[in-house]
């Protein structure tokens, strides 16, 4: 398993270009089989999510050609198979956007069940309330689902919690309904936007995306486009805090900073200053962080995905804090590691109180998920000594070139596929 050999004490300092969202690319490279013309998408983030899906998409018979590392080129119309396997839902969860694109497209699908995950149990009822809204029906039995509709008809969608997933999957399902459909409560991230327009470029009628109601009038079909991703909120956001745990200097460029707001407001709070360009966003670190309290909410509110390493920035400021993780009911795994780097974390529900300690040391451990893998390397990179992290692949489904974009900002930081090349990395960096 590969593993990442880190030695911390050096305040990362210089320019990181992120890289296309991922959380916006798995909507899209599903929504794109659902014309016969070719669609060319770029800024596609080259990470294993999207290689999974992209294999998942081959699959079932769509066409797909790598134009370059971050492009690539899907033509649906071959497409022979409604069922996706479970070895790619086991891989990754998004692979049931291909549920709400093939009943849009086909009127019907069928894709396993997908499991939960380290951060929470992750039921999909709201999607499947969406489909049965539209007129599907829809049957779970040997952890698959299978949709059917002999008529999919635009419907009025509630959603009684507000989710990202759900909101893009009944996207697709409804642009291609008879009819016009309402979703309301929907999710209002910049990754649903990207999607809606996305399909709008492919001929769809959706307006609304990025409010909480989305109205979409169904057309008769989709044609093929050109479209580039919009850049990863959170992939920024974690080199942000990355250099204000660092004390560092570092510029995130080719964002879009808007995005980031709830991000550059918190480091303000915590002490650190962020000058903001039109695609840029630079965050200083000025030496003392300051304690402060955070709340997970939906966009625009501060996202779930960057709780993690908002802990580690917290861990080490000044002063008590408190994070509420208001969207996932296990997303503190990572608080045992950190603790066994002399962190003060204690977690009571799903709320984690943080003392701060002015230092912490580098141990060996494991990532538990994608975005606690990412906190862990930014504490990592504060500590005193070396770390060990294991389980490195979960960082890989998000984050395109880790490491390189780390050690071009002056992280000691090295990837390591063995036991031996581990202890090599270990005595080289020592
Ligand atoms: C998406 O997951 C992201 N994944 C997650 O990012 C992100 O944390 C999450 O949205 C919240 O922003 C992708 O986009 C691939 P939700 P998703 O449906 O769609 C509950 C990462 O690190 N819920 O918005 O699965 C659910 O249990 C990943 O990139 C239902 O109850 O999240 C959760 O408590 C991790 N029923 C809340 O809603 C449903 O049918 C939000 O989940 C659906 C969701």
């Amino acid at each position: 398993m590969e593993q990442y050999i880190i030695k911390g004490g050096n305040p990362l300092s210089g320019e990181v270009s992120i890289g296309g969202a991922k959380n916006a690319a798995l909507g899209i490279l599903a929504a794109a089989i659902m014309t016969d013309e070719t669609v060319t998408i770029e800024n596609v983030p080259n990470v294993r999510d999207t290689r999974v899906l992209l294999q998942a998409i081959e699959g079932i018979g769509a066409k797909v050609k790598y134009v370059y590392n971050n492009s690539v080129q899907i033509n649906g119309g071959g497409i022979c198979d409604m069922n996706v396997d479970y070895d790619y839902i086991k891989k990754i969860r998004a692979s049931y956007y291909l549920l709400g694109a093939l009943l849009g497209k086909y009127r019907q699908s069928q894709v396993a069940l997908p499991g939960g995950c380290n951060i929470g149990s992750r039921p999909i009822d709201q999607h499947i309330k969406g489909f049965k809204a539209l007129g599907a029906d829809v049957q779970i039995s040997h952890g698959k689902i299978t949709t059917k509709a002999e008529k999919l008809s635009g419907g009025h969608v509630y959603f009684d919690v507000v989710s990202v997933g759900a909101t893009i999957n009944l996207m697709l399902a409804a642009c291609l309904a008879d009819g016009d459909t309402i979703l309301e409560n929907a999710a209002k991230e910049p990754h649903i936007v990207d999607v809606a327009n996305f399909l709008n470029a492919m001929g769809a009628n959706i307006k609304g995306a990025g409010t909480d109601v989305i109205r979409i009038k169904g057309v008769q079909r989709l044609h093929g486009t050109t479209y580039s991703i919009i850049p990863d909120q959170i992939e920024a956001g974690t080199f942000m805090f990355a250099a204000a745990a660092t004390n560092g200097d570092v510029v995130v460029k080719d964002v879009i900073p808007k995005h980031l707001e709830s991000l550059s407001a918190k480091l303000i709070e915590v002490g650190c200053e962020v000058v903001e360009g039109d695609d840029w966003v630079r965050v200083i670190g000025k030496g003392s962080l300051k304690s402060t309290n955070v709340k997970t909410l939906p966009y625009p509110g501060f996202p779930t995905d960057m709780q993690p390493q908002m802990a580690v920035v917290l861990a080490l400021a000044n002063g008590s804090s408190m994070i509420t993780e208001s969207i996932f009911e296990n997303r503190f795994k990572y608080v045992d590691e950190l603790n066994r780097m002399g962190c003060k974390i204690k977690v009571e529900g799903n709320t984690a109180y943080i003392e701060g300690v002015d230092h912490i040391t580098g141990v060996e451990m494991s990532a538990p998920d994608l975005r606690a893998g990412a906190a862990l390397v930014i504490a990592a990179l504060a500590a005193e000594g070396v770390s060990q992290i294991d389980d490195i692949e979960y960082i890989q489904r998000g984050y395109e070139d880790f490491e390189g974009k780390l050690a071009m900002l002056g992280a000691v930081i090295e990837r390591v596929d063995s036991e031996r090349e581990a202890q090599k990395a270990k005595l080289k960096i020592s």
